[in-house]
């Protein structure tokens, strides 16, 4: 059946019910019209299939599933044929596992090396992460079922991510937050978008009327669904007339019924109402079939090969110096090896949170270097993973070092410090991981550091070793990964997708991220990353786009070929760029040629430099390839707040090709034609953004960038105050549940085991209640709820004296029906309302 036949056989009260979640992961099946249920899993690196009792935040266990590197490796790879193939496999498991929709890829910008969440997203660079979602998702969409892209947008933090508002201006917006977006729904059209959980200048993201009509649906043509995050639906009717579709996960007909009554009294129209039903139907049958004919396995050694190949290209050599006469690595065959560091062990591959992964196989170091052609000499764990001090196993690995010719030292941020919900405290590795190294090194110098982690760390320590890999998170397969990178078997060609400060107090946005306030302001605007450290001249441990590799690449013979520069026509210049790539070294091995364009002298304030195009490309020893690089109408363009449009400003630009944002050993000059905008920042007062030295830049320059001024934060008791933030409340009882959770949060902290479910809950705005739990809690629950925080208890105080005073012993019962009546009243009243919503569904059903 079509969707227009179906639409014709729903009533209103099935259409409505079909844009809201029926269980965890699932939606309404609606049998007498030939629905079928739509089933979404996480996502990204690998499926989360959840068996029953699922839950979002991984109570109850999932399917086996291939865990792939997370996205911080996988976009170190720079490699989109690579990504597109996991893609191609991720899809190939989802059908597999009856998943319709894959929740990935997660395409937010990385502000800070301390975002939460950075290790599932790909990079500070927006046309990096655009071009590698792209690529996946068109490797996931070509089995048949969704991709859903994450999470749009401006959502680069998790303290407070259920109802911070992210304030920037809409330049930042365009250029920096929306661009990956814009990419991969240009280039590769998911099916599904999820709208994250914040606000954007002031407006939740799922009814943010500017991000999905003007430029989602109407600027980008999007076609495809909108999906809430989980439990992240603020207002399902204003959602849904925004042009959201799916509320998630399982709202109970709370929200069915709003839309119904949203409906009959006008307030959205029948037609709006039908389109968006449509188009949910659009993406439930277009993935149907994938699904139902979908094989009864998937080949899990074939896919443990392709998590293999993505963990070796995405690993960063990031230092490799003269041990001797050659450099440390790779070492020779039959090289007397240590292994020492916990993570030899028990890896640290994945992240924590919903993108968690139960993987088909996990291989480790240790059991790996066994048939690696090395010399083992032995393995010791060295310190302990909860950063505790341990002597005696730092002795025993000491005298380990002792007796090999080089020590494989394993490091990395421990499993707590990286995970959705809570953003990281530190950017350095635990001190005893850094006071081991100093130990060994005093007994052996050949020390190559594996280093495991979802983001950038402090490497000041890394002076004192030759060698440094930077293993990213590389799924089940990176161990092996790992060890063929070390004998050479893998030539190292991973670049870093995100610059690596020397500090934290390096980065653009220190002290304001991540914001314990009701906003996140993002101050330093469009100067993230490299586009920081270039322009205001931050010297930095490891540039973004760095990466060493055995073999040397010489770059020759640019040449830049501007086209369409026909601005009258509307259109803005491409360019095609062109040049000659060496191998000049005795290996085989694959560069990372990138491109970046600056514009000298610019009038309209810019980044000293911005990626524009990149290719990887594989040469043998003394091989010489020409390669062509294609720029195209993002590459010189910028965002005119003033005319509300893409512009270039005229005049020369530099077009710069090398291996990473600091060097480049090519450039050429280009003249291109002005739009002839108006200068939006004419007579601002914005010094520090023309010069890019953003880092601390006070609240009154931020105000003038947005044109407005900000009021202070301040906590409300309304729907959307946090759990954090009940102590304001005027309620004795959800005092003492602020202290509880205020236990938990710390304790988890203190024990180095951060309950996820305890900070989803901590984070989590009062309305969530009833989007996370609909069955038994209604927005009218919550509204009595709030009225409680408010005060209302506090003022049942009266009454029941005054019936105390006047008829005798009732102080405590008047109190407690007066607290708990409007409570109970609620509760029944959404239990009735949805046993006969269901009846009736049913009863439609059978029809
Ligand atoms: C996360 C999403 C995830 C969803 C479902 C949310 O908490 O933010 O990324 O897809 O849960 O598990």
């Amino acid at each position: 059946m079509d969707t227009e036949a179906i639409l014709k056989k729903l009533t209103l009260e099935e259409k409505c019910a079909l844009l809201v979640g029926a269980t965890a992961f699932g939606t309404r099946e609606i049998k007498h019209a030939e629905v079928p249920s739509l089933v979404f899993s996480d996502g990204p690196h690998g499926l989360r299939r959840q068996a029953e009792g699922a839950n979002h935040l991984g109570i109850g266990g999932s399917l086996p599933a291939t865990c792939f590197p997370t996205a911080v490796t996988l976009a170190d790879t720079w490699d989109t044929g690579l990504v597109e193939e996991v893609g191609e496999a991720l899809g190939e498991e989802a059908a597999v596992e009856d998943v319709n929709v894959l929740l990935g890829p997660g395409i937010c910008i990385k502000r800070s090396p301390l975002g939460g969440r950075d290790f599932e997203y790909y990079s500070e660079d927006p046309y990096l992460a655009g071009k590698m979602a792209a690529a996946y998702v068109r490797g996931v969409q070509s089995k048949g079922v969704g991709a859903c892209v994450k999470h749009f947008a401006a959502n680069s933090q998790e303290t407070r991510r259920q109802a911070s508002d992210s304030i920037l201006d809409e330049r930042t917006l365009r250029e920096i937050y929306l661009a990956a977006f814009e990419i991969v729904v240009k280039e590769a059209a998911p099916k599904a978008v999820m709208s994250s959980y914040n606000r954007v200048n002031g407006v939740y993201a799922n009814e943010n009327t500017h991000l999905l009509q003007d430029i989602l649906y109407g600027e980008w043509g999007y076609k495809g669904a909108v999906v809430t995050d989980w439990g992240g639906s603020n207002d399902h009717v204003a959602g849904v007339a925004a042009g959201s579709h799916f509320e998630m996960p399982a709202p109970g007909l709370d929200s069915t019924r709003e839309l119904i009554a949203a409906v009959k009294d006008g307030k959205i129209s029948q037609d709006l109402l039908d389109r968006r039903v449509s188009e949910a139907l659009e993406l439930i049958l277009s993935t149907h079939d994938a699904t139902a004919n979908a094989a009864s396995s998937f080949d899990e050694e074939g896919h443990h090969a392709v998590a293999e190949r993505a963990a070796a290209a995405g690993i960063v050599l990031l230092k490799n110096e003269k041990a001797g006469e050659k450099p440390l690595l790779p070492l020779a065959p039959k090289t007397k090896v240590a292994l020492i560091g916990d993570f030899a062990k028990e890896p640290r591959y994945q992240g924590a949170g919903s993108s968690l992964v139960n993987p088909t196989k996990l291989e480790t170091l240790l059991e790996c270097i066994q048939d690696s052609g090395l010399d083992f000499v032995g393995y010791e764990p060295g310190f302990e993973r909860s950063g505790e001090k341990n002597a005696e196993r730092a002795q025993a690995a000491v005298a380990l070092a002792e007796r090999a010719d080089v020590v494989l030292l394993c490091l990395g941020l421990p499993e707590s410090e990286e995970s959705e919900g809570m953003d990281r405290t530190s950017f350095e590795l635990p001190a005893n991981q850094v006071a081991l190294m100093k130990q060994l090194s005093s007994v052996n110098s050949n020390i190559c550091c594996l280093l495991s982690s979802g983001g950038a760390v402090a490497t000041d320590w890394a002076d004192e070793v030759p060698a440094l890999l930077y293993l990213g998170l590389g799924g089940q397969a990176g161990a092996r990964a790992a060890l063929e990178v070390l004998t050479g078997a893998q030539n190292p060609s991973g670049k870093l997708a995100e610059t690596w400060p020397k500090a934290l107090a390096d980065t653009p946005c220190d002290g304001i991220f991540p914001s314990d306030d009701a906003d996140a302001q993002y101050r330093e605007g469009i100067y993230v990353g490299y586009r920081y450290y270039e322009t205001a001249k931050v010297p930095v441990a490891f540039p973004f786009g760095y990466g060493l590799s055995y073999t040397t690449f010489a770059y020759s013979n640019l040449s830049v070929h501007v086209k369409q520069s026909d601005v009258k026509a509307g259109k803005l210049p491409t360019a095609t760029v062109t040049f000659d790539l060496k191998n000049t070294g005795t290996r085989a091995g694959a560069e990372v040629a990138e491109v970046y364009i600056s514009k000298p002298k610019a009038r309209i304030f810019r980044p000293a430099e911005e990626l524009k195009g990149f290719a990887k490309v594989a040469l043998e020893p003394g091989e010489k390839k020409t390669v062509t690089i294609e720029l195209d109408e993002r590459a010189f363009r910028y965002f005119n707040v003033a005319t509300g449009a893409w512009e270039v400003e005229g005049g020369n630009y530099e077009v710069k090709v090398g291996g990473s944002s600091e060097h480049q050993a090519l450039k050429a000059v280009v003249l291109l034609a002005d739009t002839h905008a108006p200068d939006p920042y004419m007579g601002r007062n914005i010094p520090e953004y023309r010069t890019g030295a953003v880092h601390g830049i006070a609240k009154e320059e931020f105000e003038e960038l947005l044109g407005r001024r900000l009021p202070e934060p301040r906590v409300t008791l309304d729907r959307n105050t946090c759990f954090r933030d009940l102590n304001h409340g005027r309620s004795p009882i959800f005092w003492i549940v602020w202290l509880v959770l205020q236990h938990l949060v710390k304790k988890g902290a203190k024990e180095g085991r951060p309950n996820l479910n305890v900070l989803f809950i901590y984070n989590m705005p009062l309305r969530a209640l009833a989007k996370n739990a609909g069955q038994f809690v209604s927005m009218g629950l919550v509204d009595a709820l709030v009225r409680e925080i408010q005060g209302w208890g506090l003022c049942g105080l009266v009454p029941a004296a005054i019936v105390q005073i006047f008829a005798g012993d009732f102080f405590l019962l008047v109190w407690f029906l007066w607290f708990f009546a409007p409570l109970a009243y609620e509760l029944i009243k959404n239990l009735v309302l949805n046993a006969r919503g269901e009846k009736l569904l049913a009863a439609q059903d059978r029809n």
